[in-house]
């Protein structure tokens, strides 16, 4: 990381470039107060254009010019994109989909996570670059490989499955115990010998659930091993550079258990992309801002986004007035510490010409670079807020086994979704204003007043004792439908769902009624519910609502229970979002929790705590001016302009950072 301030910059790929263009890049970099720049990324062929021999000329090159120009270095192993020439000396590397099918070379990410081929290239790489480098003045960071798991998180190729089987002996030791945990007197899949074990490849009818989930652990933990070993040549080779891989937490990426990964990095980095169909992006910027923040524990970065459209979707939306400053610091305000774009320059060639940049087509007479070079000028003014932290009272139970399991296939329903539900709950808490981290099901929540767990399907026994004893000693617990349902083998909790949860929620459910897509029952609030109904009985707790109509007419939907020293609430249906929205606000504010600062609709108040002062941001998406009341003395930070009056005003579309003194 750059020694101070906020991190500046993007992905920059020179070698797609004649080199007279970039003393042009760097000239055009300062303009932007671009300050650090992620190179190398995809350059491994021209790096290594034969096996062992090595061309670094056009590398040495570049990061002198980045120093002499003052601008830092995130170096990166170019592991995401083997080379023709290895493909070719070993095909065994190749991935195998589920279907049997064989990949080819050709584009990127294609490669076998298991291979022991590709292992020692990539670590021979690594290693050359962390010698030549590592005394380097301008690098400052090791980018390791490209989103791992993006494209390659699976491969089902003998190779793979030897892997897998050692996996799975490391876990359960023996047969006898994989057998019970995977339930095989189902259908005759009893395992005799562990070479019997094999990927869950494509088969007639539906595969083991356990099995399934097993594979997914593996698949995360396969690649987790590629990331340690690289960074472990890296730090044998240059011990001072800290190492960053950039994550995927957003837009239906689930392949890696980031829980698992966090630990192992000294930086956490992230790359968010807004879905051109999500009509209010600035709520899954904030969503994935809150869990990269919480998986890294503090600040982290924002290691890509676009200026404009990208390429990958059917429709590729551009973006609208201010929106690249308004997704920009809403990063920041969720606890990013410097902004990157993928990439620095549009590429006029390959797969991705048609992807936005911060120098786009046009050059620089084009509103995109603009809005760069204004970006560069905010995130200077936003300086000291580098390092701070943002305080939250209330929690979100995330967990990426728990949404393996639930879309596993024959469920009750396949309508219901991971990333739905939990945004279902979280944008409620966003248009109220009220800060949230995520958490493990086993992360300490003492410092927490209300825990939700929207969508806790699988749990396990410590995990699920873990946040009953959190509702026993004086907290909120909210719990959504079907949580609880099994354990972490994907074994039913028998005796009524939901299970883990039962005796801490004071209810019963002895069956399942989820509803069609389109169906909706009426609540006896006045709202109505979808996607999901049972018959909960209630043992102890008190009904908040109850369906009026259908099957279940009269039965508990939304419940409250005394549990020990707190409360636990089990939302047993899909409430439509301004009845949820109402019940999440009437628990919150039971729970003693306050929004960050009361703003009028559509202005989004995040705050980040430094020793000695509060920054707010305050970023307004709606189409009028707004007011907002602000610490006496505040000054808004991007324009040094002092607020009059203990107010600010917002302009519609725009973003205040108001930097109020404590004390
Ligand atoms: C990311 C990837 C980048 C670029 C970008 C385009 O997933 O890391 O290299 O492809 O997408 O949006």
């Amino acid at each position: 990381m750059i020694p101070e301030g906020l991190a500046y910059g993007g992905d920059y790929n020179p070698e797609q470039w004649p080199e007279e263009v970039w003393a042009e890049d760097v000239r055009l970099m300062r303009e932007a107060g671009v300050n650090m720049v992620s190179v190398n990324i995809f350059a491994w062929a021209l790096l290594e254009p034969s096996e062992g021999t090595y061309d670094f000329s056009r590398l040495d090159k570049i990061l002198a010019l980045l120093h002499e120009n003052g601008i830092a270095a995130d170096l990166a192993t170019p592991t995401a994109a083997p080379p023709a020439w290895f493909f070719r000396a070993h095909p065994q590397a190749l991935p195998v989909d589920r279907d049997g099918r064989g990949l080819s070379y050709g584009s990127r990410q294609t490669f076998c996570p298991s291979s022991p081929e590709y292992r020692e290239a990539a670590l021979r790489i690594a290693r050359v670059l962390g010698e030549r480098y590592a005394d380097h003045p301008a690098v400052v960071m090791w980018h390791i490989h490209n989103e791992y798991g993006c494209h390659n998180a699976e491969c089902y190729c003998d190779v793979s499955a030897a892997a897998f089987r050692r996996w799975l002996r490391e876990r359960y030791g023996d047969l006898a115990t994989l057998n019970d945990a995977w339930g095989t007197t189902f259908w005759s899949q009893w395992y005799h010998d562990w070479d019997e074990i094999i990927p869950p490849r494509a088969t007639g009818a539906v595969p083991n659930p356990t099995h399934r989930l097993d594979w997914r652990r593996f698949c995360s933990d396969e690649l987790l091993s590629l990331y340690k070993a690289e960074r472990d040549v890296l730090r044998e080779a240059a011990p001072s550079i800290p190492a960053t891989t950039n994550f995927m937490v957003m837009y239906n990426f689930d392949a890696l258990d980031y829980w698992r990964w966090a630990p192992e990095l000294d930086v956490v980095s992230n790359d968010h992309y807004l879905r051109s169909t999500d009509p209010e992006s600035e709520i899954d910027i904030a969503l994935s801002g809150d869990l990269v923040r919480s998986l890294a524990g503090g600040p982290w970065l924002l290691m890509e986004h676009s200026t404009g459209a990208v390429n990958w979707q059917p429709v590729n939306r551009a973006k609208t007035a201010g929106e690249l400053r308004r997704n920009a610091l809403a990063h920041v305000a969720r606890g990013a510490d410097g902004i990157a774009y993928f990439q620095w320059r549009a590429a006029k060639a390959g797969a991705e010409q048609w992807h936005s940049a911060m120098l786009p087509h046009a050059g620089t007479d084009s509103q995109i670079w603009r809005d760069v070079v204004a970006l560069g000028a905010d995130l200077k003014a936003l300086a000291e807020v580098r390092g701070t932290t943002n305080p939250a009272s209330v929690a979100v139970v995330w967990d990426w086994n728990a949404r393996w399991a639930l879309e596993l296939p024959s469920q009750p329903s396949e309508s219901v979704r991971y990333l739905d539900l939990v945004r279902s709950w979280y944008e409620p808490l966003w248009r109220s204003g009220v800060a949230v981290d995520f958490v493990h099901p086993s992360a300490d929540l003492s410092s927490y007043r209300l825990v939700l767990a929207p969508a806790l399907y699988l749990v396990d026994d410590s995990a699920a004792a873990n946040l009953t004893g959190f509702a026993a000693a004086g907290g909120s617990l909210v719990v959504g439908f079907h949580s609880g349902a099994v354990d972490t083998n994907c074994h039913v909790r028998l005796g009524g769902y939901p299970g883990a949860f039962r005796d801490s929620l004071g209810v019963r459910t002895d069956e399942l009624f989820p509803l069609l897509p389109g169906e909706s029952l009426a609540l006896s609030d006045g709202g109505t519910a979808s996607l999901w109904s049972e018959r909960v009985r209630l043992e102890g707790a008190e009904a908040v609502t109850s369906y009026t109509s259908g099957p279940l007419a009269g039965t508990p939907a939304v419940t409250r229970h005394i549990y020990g020293e707190g409360t636990a609430w089990y939302v047993a249906t899909h409430p439509d979002p301004s009845t949820l929205a109402g019940l999440l606000d009437r628990i919150r504010t039971e729970a003693g929790v306050e929004p960050v600062r009361k703003t009028p609709e559509g202005v989004e108040a995040v705050l980040r705590r430094g020793a000695e002062a509060d920054y707010l941001f305050l970023v307004n998406h709606g189409d009028r001016a707004a007011e907002v009341e602000v610490a006496p003395g505040a000054t808004n930070l991007l324009t040094g302009v002092a607020a009059a009056g203990g107010t600010v005003v917002v302009p519609p579309g725009d973003v205040v950072v108001a930097r109020e003194v404590r004390g």
